[in-house]
């Protein structure tokens, strides 16, 4: 059978050497593809816009979804948040803190910053002073500076101010709370003893010594009977691994204060079991008459303990003076603790070690209410808004504020070890990390417009909300090849993507059937800066874009589902993401950006296609038949390949063509028996391994006449560009480079044989499934032509009683565009800026058949600039897309079609 719906050229040679050239009916196919509908609302349940989309449980759930989920090799123990700055900070078991900017999902950097495992991390109100607890017995003070060069990546900077020790082996330091207002920091340890320390100005900096340090003792508190110990255990193991990476803790000690806890700083049994957990009533002022009647009156703070031994404890803090208030026994081992200070009533939720929360009504020191969740350690808890936390041994529980209900909710099966919530706004988020080495951030508020997650620094529109959307078109599984299978779901993509455009701003937005193909999306979206622009007239800036994708058949070789976004370590997997649906979300949303502040100084139409890995079928026709209707176009724009490696910023100026056909030969006869049959006629599958065969010759080179002849010799000006790429791109050879940009070339895809394709088996028919890569100087008339012909004379040669006939599937014209022009000026100068990188200019060997028929249709130039990296994967498993990416894309976007001028004039 033909392949589809290709305006195929059949040539056919028989033995007797008659060529008639046919065309394919599309009969075959009209079996499988339905008539299409000129109607848009014609699929009511795939046109949900923005707001349905948010609250549509049928598609993708948006509450508890994970937002992103990040991993290492050791477990995570202990997490910080800055809300205000949009840093997430982990203590993990091998010692390091690890730093993640939760406005891109990228992990900033890492730091060994002790050597036993961080167990617990604390922020000062501030957001830029951060404290570590470690099971090597200190407590380190970090100052958090950012640095932001440009608008690159930022950088943050964790500078270690002080070290503080305590003269007692106290073991692992669990708990810490600091009080600004007196500069002082508390820490409760495995020893039972709360220890604490004023910052400043202090006497006990003098004692301090280096030698006196808890890991250069002789006399470890776990190896020994030591005086402070008053409990049996052991340090919390670090893992062999963690040491590798030597010793960088004399380097770091020389650079702060070292801080030694005067003896009488140290409250020896504080407890009777592990300090688990720590908390602070600072405001008392306002809470003071709230907390069980005046005994909180004559204190400046309030600092609230929890031990092992099922006590949390109230202390009063005034003047470098500790005094015990109050006991609060909740029989079982308290490992968690979690104020919540209200206008008319401060209460207290305990985490026990068996699976019960506590709450108590600190105003009456009541135990209030208490609830289980699961068996097992409630090792976190975290409050927000509207519910209440739970990180047990388990997973993670959730408790709605407004009532009693306990519910499991998270599908995590490992423990959860720490938990936190990121407001970057009105919603909030959870960050939970768990035992299998991962932290998740999740999203579990409804997601609603108002919500920003993530703000680059010039955008109105979320990032959260941009994901969101991919998400959605990721889960269309949108295969043109495959129309079969995918036509629906295409559809509704399509549908989704229109009405998406018109939600957003544009002024018309329409799909435009293509007979048995899928519909092209037109959408306008007109200027409304009110900014005088440069000329009279407004540019008018066409993107090009496709919503389909190449099939993802082979789902046993990805690591998650193809159809449904997985946002790891920075990246978004699934098919598509790449190619092309992220980088064309990019588009939407800078032109949408730019609209919704009013300040769109051009005309932007979206023109976006569901056959361009099927061969852009149809696409042609539709234009050429709108062209009114879409009217005069500046500039072609699209972002539809890949950088050259993962680190240096693209601009891509020249793509390949190609010429895709099936060869077949077949005989009159049925399959057959090799050993009954064998050797009585010519076999098609021999043929047609004949006729490949005389493709190349032995060195690889392509023996079809002037295939490579009018390729153009390679210039000195244009030598220098390939010496500067392989500069600056590790691992780039010229003479590959050049291969691959500036060579012609020819694959042979597939043979296929019919019959049951055992070994006893003559097939009846084989077809082969080839094409050529075609350069700039080719013309690909010239190019088909020789093709097809070469192949009929090699088969001509034969002499075989067989047939043979050539199916060309598609082709695209190659393109070549002018680096010099206005449009990759802009975009040249706005990478630059916005990456902090300089960019090159590259080619690439792949083709994208509409780019050369838009320019000639609309008389003007094109301009690619590519979003992913090299290591996205396009057409291939776990396909995949850098956050980073997808919103420097979108501010790039945002400088340039602003920036563009009409075509013909000059900048
Ligand atoms: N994004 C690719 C084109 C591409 C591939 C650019 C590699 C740069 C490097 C596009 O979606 C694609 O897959 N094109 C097809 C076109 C074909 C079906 C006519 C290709 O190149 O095979
Ligand atoms: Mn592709």
């Amino acid at each position: 059978m033909p392949l589809s719906k290709h305006e195929n050229v059949f040539y056919r040679l028989t033995q007797d050497d008659k060529k008639l050239p046919l065309t394919s009916s599309s009969s075959d196919l009209q079996s499988t593809v339905m008539g299409v509908s000129p109607s848009i609302t014609s699929y009511r349940d795939a046109s949900p816009g923005m707001d349905s989309t948010f609250s549509d449980s049928s598609a993708i759930e948006m509450n508890n979804s994970i937002v992103h989920r990040w991993t290492h090799n050791q477990s995570i123990i202990c997490l910080a948040c800055s809300s205000k700055y949009g840093l997430l900070f982990c203590g993990t078991q091998d010692s390091y803190i690890l730093i993640f900017d939760l406005y891109t999902f990228q992990k900033l950097g890492q730091i060994k910053a002790h050597t036993g495992s961080v167990l617990c991390l604390h922020l000062a109100k501030c957001q830029t002073i951060m404290f570590s607890g470690s099971s090597d017995s200190l407590v380190k003070i970090w100052n958090i500076k950012i640095v932001q060069s440009g608008r690159a990546q930022r950088q943050v900077i964790l500078e270690l101010t002080h070290t503080i020790y305590s003269p007692v082996d106290i073991g692992d330091i669990f708990s810490i709370a600091w009080i600004d207002s007196s500069k002082t920091i508390l820490f409760g340890s495995q020893n039972a003893s709360i220890s604490f320390a004023h910052l400043g100005k202090t006497k006990h900096e003098d004692k301090a010594n280096l030698s006196s340090l808890p890991s250069v003792r002789y006399d470890r508190f776990f190896d020994s009977t030591s005086s402070g110990s008053n409990v049996s255990g052991s340090t919390t193991p670090i893992p062999e691994s963690s040491s590798e990476e030597g010793d960088d803790r004399c380097q770091i000690l020389m650079a702060s204060k070292l801080i030694e806890i005067p003896s009488t700083n140290i409250i020896s049994y504080a407890h009777n079991g592990y300090v688990y957990a720590m908390d602070t009533i600072c405001d008392i002022d306002s809470q003071k008459s709230l907390l069980g009647g005046t005994i909180a009156e004559e204190f400046n703070d309030i600092i609230l303990s929890g031990g092992g031994d099922g006590m949390v404890k109230i202390w009063g803090f005034k003047e470098n003076k500790i005094t015990l208030l109050r006991s609060l026994n909740n029989m079982e081992p308290v490992l968690s603790m979690l104020t919540k200070e209200e206008e008319d009533c401060c209460s207290l939720y305990c985490g026990l070690a068996n699976g019960v929360v506590n709450l108590w009504d600190l105003s009456t020191f009541q135990l209030v209410r208490s609830f289980e969740t699961v068996k097992g350690d409630v090792n976190c808890l975290s409050l927000s808004d509207t519910f209440l936390f739970v990180g047990t041994q388990e997973g993670i529980c959730k408790k709605p504020a407004v009532n009693d209900n306990c519910v499991r909710w998270l599908p995590t099966n490992t423990a959860c070890l720490a938990l936190c919530q990121f407001k970057p706004g009105d919603v909030s988020y959870l960050i939970s990390a768990s035992m299998d080495n991962t932290v998740t951030l999740w999203n579990v508020n409804m997601i609603t417009k108002s919500c920003t997650l993530a703000k680059s620094d010039k955008s109105d529109v979320s990032t959260t909300e941009m994901i969101e959307v991919l998400k959605k078109m990721v889960s269309f599984p949108t295969v043109s090849k495959q129309p079969e299978k995918y036509m629906e779901q295409s559809r509704k993509c399509a549908s989704f993507i229109r009405l998406l455009l018109k939600k957003l701003g544009a002024v018309s937005s329409v799909l435009l059937p293509v007979p048995n193909a899928n519909p092209v999306i037109l959408a306008t979206f007109k200027a409304n800066s009110s900014k005088p622009s440069n000329s009279n007239k407004v540019p008018r800036i066409l993107w090009y874009g496709h919503y389909d994708v190449i099939e993802a058949d082979h789902i046993e070789s990805w690591d998650s589902n193809p159809w449904e976004i997985t946002p790891t370590n920075g990246y978004l997997y699934g098919r598509g993401v790449s190619d092309n649906k992220g980088p064309l979300l990019s588009a939407i949303y800078a032109v949408a950006d730019l609209y919704k502040s009013k300040n769109l100084q051009c005309d932007a139409i979206f023109l976006i296609e569901g056959e361009e890995e099927a061969g852009s079928y149809g696409f042609q026709d539709i234009v050429t038949a709108n062209k009114a209707t879409i009217g005069d176009i500046d500039w072609v724009m699209l972002s539809n390949s890949y950088w050259l490696d993962d680190n240096v910023p693209c601009l891509n100026y020249g793509l390949r063509g190609v010429v895709a056909a099936n060869v077949e030969v077949w005989s009159d006869k049925p399959d057959r028996h090799s050993g009954v049959d064998g050797g009585v006629s010519r076999e098609p599958t021999i043929d047609l391994v004949n006729v490949l065969s005389k493709l190349t010759d032995d060195s690889g080179k392509v023996r079809i006449p002037e295939f490579y002849s009018t390729v153009k010799e390679l210039g000195e000006e244009e030598r220098s560009l390939y010496q500067q790429i392989i500069q600056k791109v590790q691992g780039a050879e010229v003479h590959e480079l050049l291969t691959k940009w500036r060579m012609p070339s020819l694959t042979l895809h597939k043979v296929h044989v019919s019959g049951p394709g055992n070994s006893t088996v003559i097939p009846h028919a084989a077809t082969a499934t080839l094409s050529v890569r075609i350069v700039p100087t080719q013309d690909i008339e010239e190019v088909k032509k020789s093709l097809v012909s070469f192949i009929l004379q090699s088969f001509k040669n034969l002499h075989t009683e067989n047939h043979i006939k050539i199916e060309i599937t598609h082709e695209a014209e190659p393109w070549l565009a002018d680096t010099k022009n206005a449009a990759y000026k802009i975009l040249y100068k706005n990478l630059q800026k916005i990456w902090g990188i300089e960019p090159i200019f590259i080619r690439e060997g792949g083709s994208i058949p509409s780019i050369r028929f838009l320019e000639k249709t609309f008389d003007c130039e094109a301009a690619h600039l590519p979003t992913g990296q090299s290591s996205d994967n396009a057409h291939l498993s776990n396909e995949r897309l850098r956050i980073t990416n997808m919103l420097k894309a979108k501010e790039i976007l945002e400088e340039t079609l602003n920036e563009l001028p009409c075509k013909g004039s000059n900048i």
